[in-house]
């Protein structure tokens, strides 16, 4: 597999001249604007395909070789998409199997985007032919630095062809109906399958009740999107072309299991669009969210550096209402991927569009065209600062504390019937749990099932639902091997193909290993509360209570109130020098900031250069190869902090020395162990 590496921080824009190809003039002062921004790299061509193949089979690259070779000439590298996610007209209308059709069975017409039918044998041609031809046109091009395969992959087609497929990745999954049967627990209400045939994706007026049948298509519907990513790939290898590939992911998007997504990228790249100055009081949700995020992407990557391939560098045009970025805040938010592992800082756009749908997104270029808008200049500010920051280029962000996300897990809780259907709030859940060390300025990392969590001090695995197989073990070995683990209530409940265990639960030997057994559930209405007394500490308690049984561990914390009054609500577990914790019940974030501090007070986990870290501050440490280590400071308050150092370190970017961090509001700082 090609690695990507860069010496540079990257630092550029989607940039589509495909729309101004009536426009030379325009084109000309990209270039000039380009060079002013700082900008050293662009994606192109992201939904090109008509300029590209205006006419069935007839190729039109000279216009984006023109492109390309500018760019270069000033120094501009290029990310080249594979023009895959928008269809053109011709071609839609020609073939209507590569229109999606919708879960109520209706196919699309000609129009939008980031639907195609990724089954279709006529569209994966029309694919395998135009991103050949690209890889022969531009794929040992010197300007061309990386692919970026298609756009956004996400949603689902449920035409006769992916019907077709989804049942022999069935039928190779099973082999057998009556194993089809077991595993989907299809004899409930008489929904046995006698024939393969019978069995069509989940549709709302159709089979929706069958749990492992939901589950199986959204995990068809990775396997398809992913195979389609792999045919894609193999085209521009087979035009000849080595270079590396990306494909931008969103965070936590619902509709696809990422973590399968990366053993076919050579780098991660990721869209992120925080709803920055919205209406929370508390101004760091956003912050402390978007931080889990990166270490999300990161996670995926397998910890190695990712892209942030799009963020706006003002304001969005999708969400209820648009706000621009407050002064300073797209330095810090910029600055905020970086101190997670980004090597670049790219943007959706570059240009504004003059019409469309998209015409008032943000962009570097507004419809006035002037270097000297503020939004433009903010950009070339923070153009000027990555330079100065290429050293970070290709460092890590090691960490001790990895939390597990599992999208089959999040699949399989939401999408059961109970215990609490009002909102079982898996997502929010993680957010409470990594917010804590993103206070401490802990780095942390996200995994899921399929990851190695053996090198871990501290594993936090909230609302475990289902156990994929093998992972179990995976923490039973942790633990007993000196680890420190913590779960929580609705953990161990289903196996992979989401049929409860039967026996103990947590499930699959994870009862011992908690020391706990859990009995019943009690689901709270919004407004009930119960409560437990940590430390002499009185937490409130909502959402999901569990009544659990201490086996092995000792409770550290009873219920307050309600018929379970007395019962163990957080218990522990020591195994050697291994401990489990079991928090049983939903606790406010209050509880989890002060559990989590004493954690890392006795695992040692706190950044060893500050005293404290003030609220509102995030601190985050990048690891180079030669051992040098970056420390990104950043005040996401509108109020200055000035940060107490325990031995001075040296400010990567002017090269003094410092013993304190001094933050503007909003402002940023990276500072090193050695002199640069
Ligand atoms: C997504 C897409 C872009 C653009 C932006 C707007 O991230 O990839 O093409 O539509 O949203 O925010
Ligand atoms: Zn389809």
């Amino acid at each position: 597999m090609p690695v990507f590496s860069h010496a540079a921080m990257l630092h550029g824009a989607d940039y589509n001249p495909d729309q101004w190809l009536d426009y030379p003039d325009v084109l000309e002062a990209d270039l000039e604007l380009m060079e002013k921004a700082g900008v050293n790299c662009v994606s192109l061509g992201i939904f090109a395909w008509a300029r590209l193949e205006p006419r069935e089979g007839q190729y039109d690259f000279a216009w984006m070789r023109e492109i390309v070779d500018k760019l270069r000439g000033r120094g501009v590298y290029t990310i080249l998409a594979t023009p895959t996610a928008a269809k053109p007209n011709w071609m839609s209308e020609k073939y209507e199997e590569v229109r999606r059709v919708d879960k109520n069975g209706r196919r699309d017409m000609s129009g939008g985007r980031h639907n195609h039918c990724y089954t279709s044998p006529v569209y994966r041609e029309k694919t395998a032919k135009i991103n050949a031809a690209l890889a022969g046109e531009f794929g040992s091009h010197p300007g061309v630095i990386l692919w970026h395969i298609s756009n956004e992959y996400g949603g689902e087609c449920y035409c006769p062809l992916c019907a077709e497929a989804f049942r022999a990745w069935l039928r190779e999954k099973y082999g057998t109906l009556e194993r089809l049967n077991h595993e989907w627990w299809s004899h409930f209400w008489s929904h046995t399958f006698t024939e393969w045939e019978h069995i069509h994706p989940p549709m709302p007026h159709g089979e929706m009740c069958i749990n492992g049948h939901c589950l199986d298509w959204k995990r068809f519907v990775t396997r398809q999107t992913a195979d389609f990513m792999k045919a894609e790939v193999a085209a521009l290898r087979e035009g000849g072309s080595a270079l590396p590939v990306t494909a931008n992911l969103m965070g936590f998007y619902n509709g696809l299991d990422y973590f399968k997504f990366a053993p076919l990228l050579d780098i991660v790249s990721w869209d992120n669009y925080p709803t920055w100055h919205d209406e929370n009081p508390d101004e760091l949700a956003v912050p402390a969210f978007t931080a889990l995020t990166h270490d999300l992407m990161r996670g995926v990557g397998d910890g190695k550096p990712f892209l942030l391939m799009e963020s706006t560098p003002s304001m969005t045009n999708w969400k209820p209402t648009s706000r621009p970025k407050r002064p300073g805040m797209h330095m810090l938010s910029s600055m905020q991927a970086l101190a997670h592992g980004s090597d670049s800082v790219q943007y959706f756009q570059w240009r504004k569009s003059r019409g469309s749908c998209e015409k008032f997104h943000g962009a570097v270029v507004d419809h006035c065209g002037r270097s000297d808008h503020r939004v433009f200049t903010d950009v070339a500010r923070l153009g000027a600062r990555l330079q100065g920051l290429s050293a970070v280029t290709g460092s890590r962000v090691p960490a001790r504390v990895a939390l597990v996300y599992d999208w089959e897990n999040r699949w399989a809780l939401e999408g059961a019937q109970g215990p609490r259907n009002m909102g079982i709030h898996y997502l929010e859940t993680l957010a409470e749990h990594h917010r804590p060390f993103w206070e401490m300025g802990i780095n942390t990392d996200v995994r899921d099932m399929s990851g190695d969590i053996s090198g871990y001090d501290l594993v936090i695995a909230p609302m475990l639902y289902m156990y994929r197989a093998g992972f179990a073990r995976k923490l039973a070995a942790f633990t007993r091997g000196g680890g420190t683990l913590v779960g929580t209530y609705w953990s161990g409940v289903v196996n992979e193909n989401d049929l409860c265990y039967l026996g103990p639960r947590p499930g699959e030997g994870m009862a011992e290993v908690f020391g706990v057994r859990a009995e019943e559930i009690d689901s709270l209405y919004d407004s009930q509360r119960n409560s437990f007394t940590y430390e002499g500490e009185s937490y409130r308690l909502s959402e999901l209570c569990e009544l659990v049984a201490t086996e092995g561990a000792e409770p550290l914390a009873v219920y307050g109130q309600d018929f379970y009054a007395g019962r163990p609500a957080l218990t522990r577990c020591g195994h050697g020098k291994g401990t489990a914790y079991y928090i049983a019940a939903k606790p406010e974030a209050r509880f989890l900031k002060a559990f989590y501090a004493r954690l890392a007070d006795t695992l040692n986990l706190r950044p060893p250069i500050v005293p404290a870290v003030p609220c509102g501050v995030e601190l985050t440490r990048r690891k180079a190869e030669g051992g040098r280590e970056y420390w990104f400071f950043q005040n996401f308050t509108r109020e200055g902090i000035s940060v107490e150092l325990r031995f001075p370190l040296y400010n990567a970017e002017t090269g003094e020395e410092a013993s304190r961090a001094e933050l503007k509001p909003y402002e940023s700082g990276v500072y090193t162990d050695t002199a640069p």
